[in-house]
Order: structure tokens, then C-alpha cells, then sequence
């Protein structure tokens, strides 16, 4: 199988989006005179070319595309080439209305913008692995081709006629009979009893709430649904060319793409970044990514897409100050990533995305944003050899699933203030605040080679999940639980007691009495700290151990963090400096420690193979203490005993031998 390594070759792959189709031919000379200059190594192309290469229905026009991937090449690039099915030509639903998805409400989304496919038409994807197939022919003996990037950031979603008979088609195949379905959603609430396969349906607009368990079902489906489409192109380009690797660029803590499953369908894992210039936590969601995709590649990993300076796409776009995105982009590497790349080479000057920044933005070559894209690109190869292929070493680990994401996102529950993604950033902020290093992991995984697993929030829990955990804890694993995990089985279904027996029975819960949520910016007190969001009222067992409890209030004197060996049950989620707070205590009793003990505040530490990286997010400059001397290989000095930080400042240290 070939991997990322087959495009690196030691080197990170630093570049990003061309779309030179926007642009006169003169302008491309320029660019790769630029890119050289900048030390690109790597451009993906075509994302968006399907007009262009294929003006009216099955009419192919290659040239320009031949001159380009020569141009290229002859300059030393090698080329993530897209397939561009993810933005039909207007012909397409001018000929072929049905290939436009519909709403749940039945409107038609319109050609005009972008991703205006229904992932069940047979006509759009024949047109799609037509197209794939002349691409892949024509490009497979290329010497720039180094990556298939399949389509682009996976995410309609569509209730016409034809997806309401691929979800029947899936339904069938999950239940085999119609009554198991009605068993799985719980049709005898509502008077909702299918009498047969015909009367099925994607959850369109409704009255009133939806059946939990049929917007479930829909859910999974439409992921399954878009990786039929995903396969059908990487089979076409494996066909053609086995040794190159492929990939599709995820969209990071998108619900759409269940990113375990789809992971395993790719060779390379990417994704897409966009941390919030403005945002004081950027840096912890960045390296939130990072994890993540890390672990869904299980190695090294693709930065498919960042921005060197400003998105347009929130209400108030700001740019990134100076520093910042050679931070954040080093920090990506520091915690995995063996490519490097932005939105886009060059900033457009017409379409939707003109104040969209780019690696040139239209300040130029004298511009500060391509002036600190050069200084990213030289320091990347200083490095390139000495991190590509490493991995990032981690005992904790955190735990995600898309199921229980799901679950948790439908009407009708406690609480709508709880966000399943808020929670996991929580947690795995917890951890990087106390300068911990985790990976992300599926409930149903081998967590055996971890010392800690934190579960921030999993409603859903599939039998095999609970009892993974189960095992996990009486195997001498140390597991952190939050709230309002084990609910539903694997149908949605609560479970009875309202919460799973087995982990009722681990953490030391006899009685889940009630849910206690909390309105918006309410706290309540429990000893030592303030929980916000979320409370219980729970009643322990004789064997377990109230670690805090609630103080004053309804749930007085009850269990607010509860355990019972190596289990430990949060049923609030503790303000973020008493979440840091517990996770460093449980962590340390685990023999989970710190990267570096007592840093600056703001100063994150991350160790990639034999390197430290040290990052500093904390706005100014400071000064990190180190045992013995070490050399920076970004600027060659070397430290003994302290390391200088500037604002936004970045070292890249090996220990040098006393
Ligand atoms: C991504 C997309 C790019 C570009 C970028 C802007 O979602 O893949 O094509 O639109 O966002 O931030
Ligand atoms: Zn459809």
C-alpha cells in the first residue's frame, strides 16, 4: 500500500491549492518562479477544474492541464492532483435537474456555488468515474503526480427520490426485514409503524420532532453514502497508477464523514485546518486537529489546507498577526503532520473567495504574509529529514465516535446547551493545558497500550464499547468518564436504568435519579470548584469514593466526581482551570506526566521522535528553563539550560550530549 512516506521522501511537503485556471498563462510563470522562492515543493491542482476540463458533456480539453503538471514538474513541484467532482459544471443540472440535491424541505440546491451533488444520483456519478478514468489515464505516467486528492471536502446531504431509495436500500441491508426496522426506531411511539419498505423515508421536514433513531440511521447512511462515491474514483485511480497514494481532505470535527471509518478507506489522512486568528484558545483547537487526524492515520498526516492569513467565511475575518501562522503550522508538524499546506497558492481576485488570504496574497511578493511563507518554507527543510516518518509519543488518549456524536445532536433531549464537540475540546483541553500529550481513539479500539482514557461525553455506546471499557478498567487502566455517557444503545435506545448497568457498576453508581442540567452561564458549587452545563443525581454504592460533591443547591452533598478504583465518573463539567486541575491529578496517579514540568504559562511543549518542540501561545515573550544543552535546529544555537521565546515564538530542539 503506499503511504505518505512514498510522497515525502524525507522531505514536509510545503505548498497548497493552485488554481491557476483562474488566472492568464504569463501570471503561471511567475508563480512557480515564486513557489521556487518560497521553497514549495508541492501544489495540488484541479480541485475545481471540472468545467474546464470537461466544457460541454463528455468533451475533454486536457491542454492546458498537460502544460501545467510540465510546468511543474520541469520546476522541481510535484502535484496533488484533484479529481473534480466535487463541483459539477452548470450543464450538468441544467441537463440533468435530478443530479442537484434536494433539502429536507424539498427545495433544489442550485448550481452556482459548489458541492451540488446528490451522492445517490447514478447520473452524477457516472459522469464522475467517467471523468476519473480519462484523468487517471492521461495523468498516471506523469513524473509530477505524488497524491490523488479525491473530490473535495465530502459533505452534501440530500433527501430527494433517488436518496430515499439508496436509504431504503441501506435500511435494508442493516435490518433485513421490515420489522426490525420498526423495532431499531421505536415506531410504536406516534403512531410511526412502517407496514412496508415503500413507506420509508429520509426525515424530510416534519411537524413536529423526528424519529431520533431514523435521523440516526439517516446520518450514517449519508456518510456511507458519499464513501461510495469516494471509492468508486480511488478505485479508477488505483487501477491506474497502485503506487501513488490517495487521499480526501477532511473537514476537522465535521459530523458528516464518520472520519474512523473513512480513514481506513484512504492511504493518507488530511484535513483541512481553520483555527480563529482571534480565538485565545487557537492554538489548543489546532493541536486538537493535529491529534486527531494523527490518530485517524495512525502516523504522519496531511495538512491539506490552512490559511496564511485571514478565512472570509465568519461574520468578522481577521487576519493572522505576524508569527502566528508559522506557529500554528509548526505546531501541526511538532504533532504529526509530514505535509504542509494552505488554501490556496494565490489569493483570486474574482469569485466568492477574493478576501480569502493566500500564500501570495494580493500584497504581493513584498507582502509580510508571503515574507513569513518564505521564512516557513526554509525552516521546513532544515527540519524535513529529521521529522518525516516520526510519530508523536502519548499515554492518554481521548475518546470519539460519530455515533455517539450523532445521538447527542438531536432534538428533544435535556439539554440543547451541550455540544458534543464543545465537550471533547474541553477535555483534550484539559489535558493540553496540563502540557499532556493524547491521542484520539473509536470507544471500541485497543486501549491497552495507553496509561489514562478520558471520555468526555459518549451518549451512544455500542455493547462491544462498554464492554472495551469495561475490560480496559480491569485490566489496570485508569478511565476519566463525563456526563451523560452510556445512555443509548446502539439503536438510540436508553438504556435501562437510564445509564448502562456495566458502567453503572464501574464507576459505582447504584441510581441515576435525575438529569440536573444547567441554564446558560449557571454554575454549580461542588467542593474546590465550580461545574457548569450539567449535574446529576446520582446515588454511589458502598464501594465507591465521592471525590467531590455538590455543595448547596438541589443535589447538596451528592456526587459530583465519583470513583471507584481507576474509574472516575465527572458528572459536571468542571470549570476549565478544576478540569485541568483533576486530569493532572488522575494523570499523575496513572504515571501520566508532562512533557516538561513547571513551563511558562502559554508555553506548550511536544515531543515528535527525538525532538522537542516548544511553541509559545502566550502573546509575549518568555523564557523556558531545560535541563542541560540543546541545540535549536531552526537557528543553530544552541541553549544551555534556557531557551529564548519570542512572542509567537517556536524552538525546535535536539538534546545536545554532555
Ligand atoms: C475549504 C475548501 C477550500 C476553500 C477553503 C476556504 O473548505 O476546501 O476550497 O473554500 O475552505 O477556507
Ligand atoms: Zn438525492
Amino acid at each position: 500500500m503506499p503511504s505518505l512516506h512514498d510522497a515525502t521522501r524525507g522531505r514536509i511537503l510545503f505548498g497548497g491549492d493552485y488554481n491557476p485556471e483562474q488566472w492568464p498563462e504569463e501570471v503561471w510563470a511567475d508563480d512557480v518562479r515564486l513557489m521556487k522562492e518560497a521553497g514549495v515543493n508541492s501544489v495540488t491542482v484541479g480541485v475545481f477544474s471540472w468545467a474546464m476540463i470537461e466544457p460541454r458533456p463528455g468533451v475533454r480539453e486536457f491542454g492546458w492541464l498537460d502544460r501545467l503538471m510540465d510546468l511543474l514538474h520541469s520546476h522541481g513541484m510535484g502535484v496533488v492532483l484533484a479529481t473534480p467532482t466535487s463541483s459539477p459544471p452548470p450543464w450538468m443540472g441544467a441537463l440533468h435537474p435530478e443530479t442537484l440535491p434536494r433539502a429536507d424541505d424539498g427545495t433544489v440546491v442550485g448550481y452556482g456555488s459548489r458541492q451540488h451533488f446528490c451522492p445517490s444520483s447514478p447520473v452524477y456519478r457516472g459522469y464522475a468515474k467517467a471523468l476519473t478514468e480519462d484523468l487517471a489515464a492521461r495523468y498516471a505516467d506523469h513524473p509530477a503526480l505524488t497524491v490523488w486528492h479525491i473530490n473535495n471536502e465530502y459533505c452534501t446531504h440530500c433527501w430527494c427520490d433517488e436518496s430515499a431509495a439508496h436509504f431504503r436500500r441501506w435500511l435494508a441491508a442493516r435490518y433485513g426485514g421490515i420489522e426490525a426496522l420498526n423495532s431499531a426506531w421505536g415506531t410504536a411511539f406516534w403512531s410511526q409503524r412502517y407496514d412496508n419498505w415503500a413507506e420509508v423515508l429520509p426525515p424530510r421536514r416534519a411537524q413536529y420532532l423526528r424519529n431520533p433513531a431514523q435521523e440516526l440511521d439517516f446520518k450514517r447512511f449519508t456518510s456511507d453514502a458519499l464513501m461510495e462515491c469516494y471509492t468508486a474514483e480511488r478505485d479508477i485511480v488505483a487501477r491506474h497508477t497502485p503506487h501513488i497514494p490517495v487521499t480526501t481532505n477532511f473537514m476537522p470535527l465535521w459530523a458528516g464523514q464518520d472520519a474512523w471509518a473513512w480513514a481506513g478507506q484512504e492511504d493518507i489522512v488530511s484535513v483541512d485546518v481553520y483555527p480563529d486568528p482571534s480565538d485565545p484558545r487557537a492554538g489548543q483547537y489546532n493541536a486538537m486537529i493535529a491529534d486527531m487526524t494523527r490518530s485517524q492515520a495512525g502516523g504522519p498526516w496531511m495538512l491539506m489546507e490552512q490559511a496564511a492569513g485571514a478565512v472570509n467565511w465568519r461574520p468578522v475575518n481577521h487576519p493572522k498577526p505576524a508569527g502566528l501562522n508559522r506557529l500554528l503550522s509548526l505546531q501541526s508538524v511538532a504533532r504529526g503532520a509530514d505535509a504542509l499546506c494552505y488554501f490556496q497558492w494565490r489569493q483570486s481576485r474574482q469569485g466568492a473567495e477574493k478576501f480569502h488570504s493566500g500564500m501570495l496574497s494580493h500584497a504581493g511578493e513584498n507582502g509580510r504574509v508571503f515574507r513569513e511563507v518564505k521564512r516557513i518554507g526554509a525552516e521546513l527543510s532544515l527540519i524535513g529529514a529529521r521529522v518525516t516518518g516520526s510519530g508523536v509519543p502519548a499515554d492518554a488518549v481521548v475518546l470519539h465516535d460519530w455515533d455517539a456524536w450523532w445521538s447527542s445532536t438531536q432534538d428533544g433531549r435535556p439539554s440543547s446547551l451541550v455540544s458534543y464537540t464543545e465537550l471533547l475540546q474541553a477535555w483534550h483541553g484539559g489535558l493540553w493545558d496540563g502540557g499532556i500529550s493524547a491521542d484520539f481513539a473509536r470507544p471500541d479500539a485497543d486501549l491497552s497500550a495507553y496509561r489514562m482514557v478520558l471520555v468526555p461525553q459518549l451518549q451512544l455506546l455500542k455493547d462491544a464499547a462498554v464492554d472495551n471499557l469495561v475490560s480496559y478498567v480491569r485490566g489496570g487502566g485508569t478511565l476519566v468518564c463525563g456526563f451523560f455517557t452510556g445512555v443509548v444503545d446502539e439503536d438510540d435506545r436508553v438504556r435501562a436504568g437510564g445509564m448502562d448497568s456495566r458502567l453503572r457498576e464501574l464507576f459505582g453508581i447504584r441510581t441515576v435519579h435525575e438529569w440536573w442540567p444547567l441554564d446558560a452561564g449557571a454554575t454549580v458549587e461542588c467542593d474546590g470548584f465550580s461545574g457548569t452545563l450539567w449535574s446529576e443525581e446520582i446515588e454511589a454504592d458502598e464501594q465507591a469514593e465521592t471525590v467531590a460533591a455538590y455543595t448547596g443547591g438541589e443535589l447538596d452533598g451528592l456526587p459530583a466526581v465519583l470513583r471507584k478504583g481507576t474509574a472516575y465518573y465527572v458528572s459536571t463539567l468542571p470549570a476549565p482551570e478544576a478540569l485541568r486541575a483533576l486530569l493532572g491529578r488522575v494523570a499523575a496517579g496513572a504515571g501520566v506526566r508532562p512533557v516538561l514540568e513547571d513551563l511558562p504559562s502559554g508555553v506548550e511543549a511536544v515531543r515528535r521522535g527525538e525532538l522537542l518542540f516548544l511553541l509559545n501561545h502566550g502573546g509575549s515573550r518568555t523564557t523556558v528553563t531545560l535541563r542541560g544543552s540543546h541545540l535549536d535546529l531552526l537557528t543553530g544555537d544552541v541553549a544551555d539550560g534556557a531557551v529564548e521565546l519570542g512572542r509567537h515564538g517556536v524552538a525546535v530542539l535536539e538534546e545536545v550530549p554532555a
